[in-house]
């Protein structure tokens, strides 16, 4: 397999999955605050308020980097850590502990790559209408300047938005936070925040930061099951409201005639003003492909599950297709003809509940290095056609706050024990380690 000495090897988290500290030195509540912090929304009622207190236990996250030995470790900001009203006023603190965090990724040969929004909104602005008011595209430019003027020096790589239908999941059928559930909205949101990601990006072209910059979108490509008319047309709408609803305007510059005539019918289109979609589409320096699966769909409710029974699947009840890494890549340059680097932002899988051990203590996470080899595997093949991919990520580095699963879902390759947050290597951990070393010729 032919990743060169430069390929970027790395793990990931996201603040609100991780830091903890929620309400500590001055952080603001963020909109996944205080949707857990309701009845029903959150797997046994759990709350991100501790998660793996990295707030606290930054160096232990550092010490379980260098065990592995990668190249950078993908983590985000938490906006309402450093802005706690989401505008005006910074809080030193906050901005302090990120000081800490980036100084000793550097002393560690760790290079930090920073997302500044993935899905935590700080509170006050949802008081204002949140992603839906366009308010917030100016209140998101003013957060990322005041990140890039802090920070552009010592971080080399950043993205603006973590998988943005993630808003439309939080506005337009309430599955995440905050919790609404209006389709109009919901497109509204989606809208904005890709808008807000161009105003972020002339932001740190303003602010002359060294680094690069991009967007982190998923792809989850949709698969007939059978090879009928509506089962393909299903697919087709499926893609366009999934992901070519971002990568569209995003990577090619514009929304596909099939979104704006479905929603424009549908009576859900939103307000896109002039301008909007060149910024959407300002240049940026690499796409932040998150892949974890393909998603075989059928109208018929008895083929999908039938499929379900029949595929390959792992422990889970997740299909095991690695190829699906192959087919994002190919896809984005056959859609959009990209010119830009790829960067695999995240891929994992995760266990539910309790992983089981090994005689030598260990979780012995089979599952996960079966499904990481075979997408590394498959991103190898792709780097030997000739796809220019710099970088890959595995998602996670330790057991965390898993949305609204909770602590359930375990995507680690280092366990968390939440009662005493020491956390402790599985089997994957020391496997990522092997195959980095041997990748490098080590
Ligand atoms: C998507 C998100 O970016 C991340 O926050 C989440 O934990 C993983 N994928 C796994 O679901």
């Amino acid at each position: 397999m032919s990743f060169g000495k430069d390929f970027i090897w790395g793990l990931a988290t996201s603040a609100g999955q991780v830091e903890g500290g929620a309400a500590e030195d001055g952080r603001g509540p963020s909109i996944w605050d205080v949707f857990a912090s309701k009845p029903g929304k959150i797997h046994n009622g759990t709350t991100p308020a501790v998660a793996c207190n990295s707030y606290h236990r930054f160096e232990r996250d550092v010490e379980n980097l260098k065990f592995v030995g990668v190249d950078s470790y993908r983590m985000s900001i938490s906006w309402s850590r450093v802005m706690p009203e989401g505008s005006g006023a910074l809080n030193e603190k906050g901005v302090d502990y990120y000081k800490r965090c980036f100084d000793s990724l550097l002393r560690a040969g760790i290079k930090p790559n920073v997302t500044l929004y993935h899905w935590d909104l700080p509170q006050a602005l949802e008081e204002k209408n949140g992603w839906v008011d366009r308010d917030v595209i100016g209140r998101f430019a003013e957060y990322a300047d005041k990140m890039f003027r802090l920070f552009g020096d010592v971080v080399p790589l950043w993205s603006t938005v973590n998988e943005p239908i993630a808003t439309y999941v939080g506005y337009g059928n309430g599955g995440f936070a905050p919790g609404r559930c209006n389709e109009k909205e919901g497109n509204q949101a989606r809208h904005n925040i890709l808008v807000a990601h161009g105003a972020a990006v002339d932001a740190f072209r303003a602010s002359g930061a060294s680094g690069d910059i991009g967007i982190v979108i998923d792809i989850w490509k949709r698969h007939a099951i059978r090879d009928t008319e509506e089962d393909r047309a299903l697919v087709l709408d499926q893609d366009e409201r999934n992901w070519k609803f971002y990568t569209d305007p995003v990577l090619g510059g514009s929304y596909s005639d099939y979104i704006l005539s479905h929603l424009a019918s549908e009576g859900t289109l939103m307000d896109i003003r002039p301008g909007d979609l060149e910024l959407m589409h300002r240049p940026i320096d690499y796409y932040g492909l998150n892949v974890y699966n393909r998603v075989p769909v059928s109208v018929d409710r008895q083929a999908e599950l039938d499929f379900s029974q029949g595929g390959n699947f792992l422990n889970n009840r997740t299909e095991y297709y690695p190829k699906a890494v192959y087919d994002a890549i190919k896809l984005v340059h056959d859609l959009y003809g990209l010119k830009i680097p790829v960067i695999v932002t995240e891929n994992g899988t995760y266990g539910i509940g309790e992983e089981p051990r090994g005689e030598d203590g260990l979780i012995a996470d089979t599952d996960r290095i079966k499904y990481v080899s075979g997408f590394l595997e498959w991103l190898g093949k792709a780097i030997d056609d000739g796809y220019d991919v710099r970088g890959y990520y595995l998602w996670s580095l330790m057991d965390n706050f898993e949305w609204t699963a909770g602590f359930n879902f375990k995507f680690g390759i280092f366990e968390t024990d939440f009662q005493t947050l020491e956390t402790r290597p599985k089997k994957s951990a020391y496997w990522y380690r092997d195959f980095i070393r041997k990748a490098k010729g080590k």
